[in-house]
């Protein structure tokens, strides 16, 4: 009610005021508070179920699909892989083979790229190999990096922000033996939770993509989806419960929280844990990105999870939505707690030396551009040679905020405009939050997987912005090989 309103209002100034009215009227909105009544039981995706193969393979099956969803809105349409939203959350172990068999039953074409997995080109899923509606795909790899919260989600050219907003994501879990996973909550449900958060706005019963007024990123929704659920509460069991935390929005940054300020103890980042815990009141992820965190409980207690404000108080923030606060999921601690401790210590990452890197590149995002280049599927804008380490300096040099994502490997952050990185970027990274102005060193090494003809995508995690080209292209070749795209 308040939203139409309030929408009617900024309607009715356009018309009659102008611009000028229109704009006064906006800065004056103060920006949103969401509160909601905890009322539905949060959704887990199920685990997907798998067959080894003959030749010792896992193996999964997806097919993407369109469906109804119950959003708190009645019967939505939207997308899924095996059901009508979101998807099954995969997980494998490292060194295992795993097998994707993809089906597209949706009425376009789509891809389903695997965000943070070290893999092949030919399998990554990028938008040079469009599975077309009816089509399938398979995709095969061995799974080779430490344990981590990844992700899939589709990468065709230009409809990736649409096709995710409907619904096409789900979450990929990778194990290994290091013992910190056993040390930490790994009962997958329990106290281990998948938390995919997006934000939706919706048109009576409809997912809406058209509220994109004074925005620059895309859709900014005005309710909070928890693994497609609304209004969210767990139950919990144990003193401490691991969330695995995804930001699958399209454009929104959040900056999570805990209702009263307590501290939260920060395990992993997007490619693996950190090499211990590291207590902190907050954590902010841009578009793409996860955090493993672990909160402690008492009996008894209800404890919100909540996103406050994740950007400056300028007014280019509040048109991103960065001034805007949610309600995002309700803990609710059982009477007896069983109970836990979180490790001292938890993986040893080997740091990579910007002495052996045998290249460093600089990239500039500015507009829907990437050093003044839009995507081009016939360009390729690095050669990077099998198993060197490369430095890259990556710097946002407009008044938005990027997201900066690169396929196939997982980097370190050296540096953040010349200072030593702050303790959430000291962990594997495959995805960073560009903040105006600032230039990111990191450092990466292209292990294996030469392959002259097909590319890999590095680009802005913002999906409008990705859709409208602000995306490059790296190709990984033996020494001495040249570059011969398959699709130039
Ligand atoms: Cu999560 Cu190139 O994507
Ligand atoms: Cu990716
Ligand atoms: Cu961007």
């Amino acid at each position: 009610m308040r939203k139409w309103l309030v929408g009617g209002l900024g309607l009715l100034l356009l018309c009659c005021g102008g611009g000028v009215a229109a704009i006064v009227w906006f800065l004056a909105r103060p920006p949103l508070d969401e509160h909601v009544d905890f009322n539905r039981a949060l959704k887990v995706p199920p685990l997907a179920p798998s067959t080894v193969d003959a030749q010792g393979r896992r193996v999964f099956e997806l097919r993407a699909q369109a469906g109804e969803s119950d959003l708190g809105h009645g019967a939505t349409r939207t997308w899924g892989y095996n059901g009508a939203y979101l998807g099954p959350t995969l997980r494998a172990k490292r060194g295992e083979p795993v097998v994707v068999n993809v089906r597209n039953t949706l009425p376009e074409p789509t891809t389903v790229h695997w965000h943070g997995m070290h893999l092949p080109a030919k399998v990554d899923g990028g938008p040079h190999h469009p599975i077309p509606a009816g089509g399938a795909f398979q995709a095969a790899w061995t799974v080779d990096q430490p344990a981590a919260t990844l992700w899939y989600h589709p990468h065709p050219s230009e409809t990736t922000e649409k096709q995710v907003y409907r619904g096409l994501a789900g979450m990929f879990i990778v194990d290994d033996d290091e013992p910190a996973q056993a040390a930490l909550p790994h009962d997958y449900g329990v106290d281990d939770l998948p938390v995919m958060v997006q934000d939706k706005d919706f048109s009576g019963d409809q997912l809406s993509m058209s509220g994109r007024f004074g925005s620059d990123i895309g859709v900014l929704g005005d309710q909070i989806l928890v693994n497609g659920t609304p209004g969210p509460y767990v139950d919990v069991h144990s003193e401490l419960v691991r969330l695995r935390l995804l930001n699958a929005s399209t454009a929104r940054i959040y900056s999570f929280r805990l209702g009263d300020g307590r501290p939260f103890a920060l395990v992993g980042t997007d490619g693996g844990l950190l090499d211990r815990p590291y207590m902190t009141d907050h954590v902010r992820l841009s578009v793409g990105e996860r955090a493993e965190i672990v909160v402690a409980l008492k009996p008894g207690e209800r404890v919100t999870l909540r996103s406050g404000p994740s950007l400056g108080s300028d007014l280019g923030s509040k048109l991103q939505g960065g001034r805007d606060s949610f309600d995002i999921l309700q803990l609710r601690a059982a009477a007896s707690l069983t109970p836990a401790t979180l490790p001292e210590t938890l993986v040893d990452t080997p740091r990579l030396d910007p002495a052996q890197a045998a290249q460093t590149r600089s990239f500039t995002f500015q507009g829907r551009q990437i050093n003044d280049r839009k995507m081009d599927m016939g360009r390729v804008d690095a050669v990077v040679v099998k198993d060197t380490v490369e430095v890259w300096n990556v710097r946002n040099g407009h008044d938005t905020p990027h997201s900066f994502h690169i396929h196939d490997v997982q980097f370190q952050v050296l540096a953040v405009d010349g200072k030593a990185p702050p303790p959430e970027l000291s962990g594997w990274k495959d995805t960073l939050f560009l903040a105006e102005g600032e230039t990111y060193r990191i450092i990466a090494r292209f292990a294996d997987y030469a392959d002259p003809a097909t590319a890999y995508m590095f680009h802005c995690h913002v999906l409008k912005h990705e859709d409208e080209g602000m995306m490059g292209q790296f190709v990984v070749v033996e020494r001495g090989q040249q570059p011969q795209l398959a699709h130039a």
